[in-house]
């Protein structure tokens, strides 16, 4: 199958919106921590915005936060694997009630992007699902 239609087919469409990418990331705790206590604050800026780690700094518990921010742009990049993205271009931050909203630097088309989240003490899951309007 050329890549052309195997595109088409990866894509659903539902009325004027299509769901475009779909991706999934799981990250052990420690390696987080494992960075911070190497990289510090220069591993931080790489992979969170000043906003994100100005949030990150108010939770308790601050590591599997990380974690969590760190999966879910992973999941990011695998659902929109064919866009060039770095961990900046994705900015993660939370509703009043705690649901996690995502926003793209540079969102061309209007790309919305649907973001789970889940931490336990040893592991961070994360979830992204982008949906975009075509009319
Ligand atoms: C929303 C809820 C399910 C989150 O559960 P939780 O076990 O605290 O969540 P996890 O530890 O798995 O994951 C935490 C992540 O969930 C996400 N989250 C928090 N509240 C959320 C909400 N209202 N909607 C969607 N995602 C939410 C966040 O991304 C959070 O991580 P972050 O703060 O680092 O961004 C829970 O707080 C809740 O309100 N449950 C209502 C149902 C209930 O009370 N059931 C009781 C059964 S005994």
């Amino acid at each position: 199958m050329d890549e052309r239609v195997a595109r088409q087919w990866e894509r659903r469409q539902y009325g004027n919106m299509a769901v475009i990418g779909n991706g999934v990331d799981i990250i052990e705790v420690r390696r987080i921590a494992e960075a911070l206590e190497k990289y510090g604050q220069d591993f931080l800026q790489r992979i969170l915005t000043d906003k994100e780690i100005e949030e990150a700094q108010k939770h308790a518990t601050f590591h599997e936060h990380i974690a969590g921010r760190f999966a879910a742009k992973e999941a990011v990049f695998k659902a929109l694997s064919n866009e060039r993205l770095t961990f900046l271009d994705i900015e993660i931050s939370n509703e009043n009630n705690g649901k996690p909203i995502c926003s793209l630097r540079n969102n061309k088309g209007g790309k919305d992007i649907l973001l789970s989240i889940s931490h336990v003490k040893n592991y961070a899951v994360a979830s992204a699902i982008v949906i975009q309007k075509t009319d």
